[in-house]
């Protein structure tokens, strides 16, 4: 076993052979899930707790079925219905959650930094389900899982991420896990919201996506964030949708290899064409079934270290 931190965090932090074990124990977890009893006795007696302070469909209801699936006791706690309402901080929501006897806390926050905060404070292993604009690791695990999956690789991929890299923990997460596989990245978007130190990370960026989408085997479009045209970093929807969304002329020209994903939830009409969204080169809902496959995955290398790998078997 080589995953042997407290806590899981983010790609930044983690090795090549690290995302290796996590993948491959997701691929055993996906057998599982093709089994007419779709459930296993590993995580028996531990108990997951889901603090999900921002709206989430796919990483909240899949880490909570991760956790069914594995037979843990797994409790989900939104901000609009518990005492976070009457200001209880963070820290205190998840020690309370903690004295009543969690092993693994999965968090969603705001703020970039949460989940290292919460790490660095309980002794529950913490997961980071997406803090802020920094990280969502576990997005970016299932979107390489699905990758490898259908291509058989990632190493000298080349894989382009399309929209809103600035606020993207998505884009970030993909960034770091991506290159530390192997593949070759870059992104393309309205000059406003590419970074400008991205190349840093070690990607190539473009400007226009037809000339981005040349040679590429991936393309991962990001959920264009509604408020960014409001703040003014993008002129309109319209201009948006004609210079960055994909469509099905530009699916045609790609060729039909092009892998099409994306994290969700999408804007349908906007950054992806529904014919696209729903095409044969689309991976979409693989993705969220991948997505309980890794989190099934992070929460036994978290929580069931000491339990023999043939309780997975
Ligand atoms: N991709 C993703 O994180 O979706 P949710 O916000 O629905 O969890």
């Amino acid at each position: 076993m080589t995953l042997t931190k407290k806590d899981f965090l983010g790609l930044y932090d983690t090795d090549a052979e690290e995302i290796e074990e996590i993948l491959n124990t997701a691929r055993a977890m996906k057998d599982i899930l093709t089994r007419s009893v779709k459930k296993v006795p590993t995580l028996r007696g531990k108990t997951v707790i889901n603090l999900f302070y921002e709206p989430s469909t796919r990483t909240k209801f899949s880490f909570n079925l991760a956790a069914k699936r594995l037979s843990a006791d797994v409790m989900s706690i939104s901000k609009s219905t518990s005492s976070i309402t009457k200001g209880e901080s963070l820290l205190d929501t998840a020690k309370t959650m903690e004295v009543m006897g969690s092993d693994v806390v999965v968090v969603r926050h705001s703020s970039p930094g949460a989940a290292k905060f919460l790490a660095e404070n309980i002794s529950a292993a913490v997961l980071n389900a997406g803090d802020g604009a920094h990280s969502h690791p576990t997005q970016a695990l299932l979107d390489m899982y699905t990758i490898r999956e259908k291509l058989g690789r990632l190493a000298g991929l080349k894989v382009l991420i399309v929209g809103d890299i600035a606020h993207s923990r998505v884009a970030r997460s993909n960034i770091w896990g991506l290159k530390k596989m192997g593949a070759e990245v870059s992104v393309v978007g309205p000059l406003t919201l590419i970074p400008t130190e991205i190349e840093k990370m070690g990607v190539k960026v473009y400007s226009n996506l037809d000339k981005a989408l040349e040679g590429a085997d991936v393309v991962n479009i990001l959920r264009i964030q509604m408020e960014r045209q409001e703040s003014g970093l993008f002129p309109s929807i319209r201009e948006y949708r004609e210079l960055y969304g994909m469509n099905k002329e530009r699916l045609k020209k790609a060729g039909k290899d092009l892998l099409v994903m994306h994290p969700g939830p999408m804007n349908r009409g906007i950054e992806i064409e529904s014919s696209v969204a729903d095409s044969s080169q689309s991976v979409i809902t693989e993705q969220v079934k991948n997505g309980v496959a890794i989190r099934m995955a992070l929460l036994y290398l978290l929580a069931g270290r000491e339990i023999k790998n043939e309780d997975i078997d």
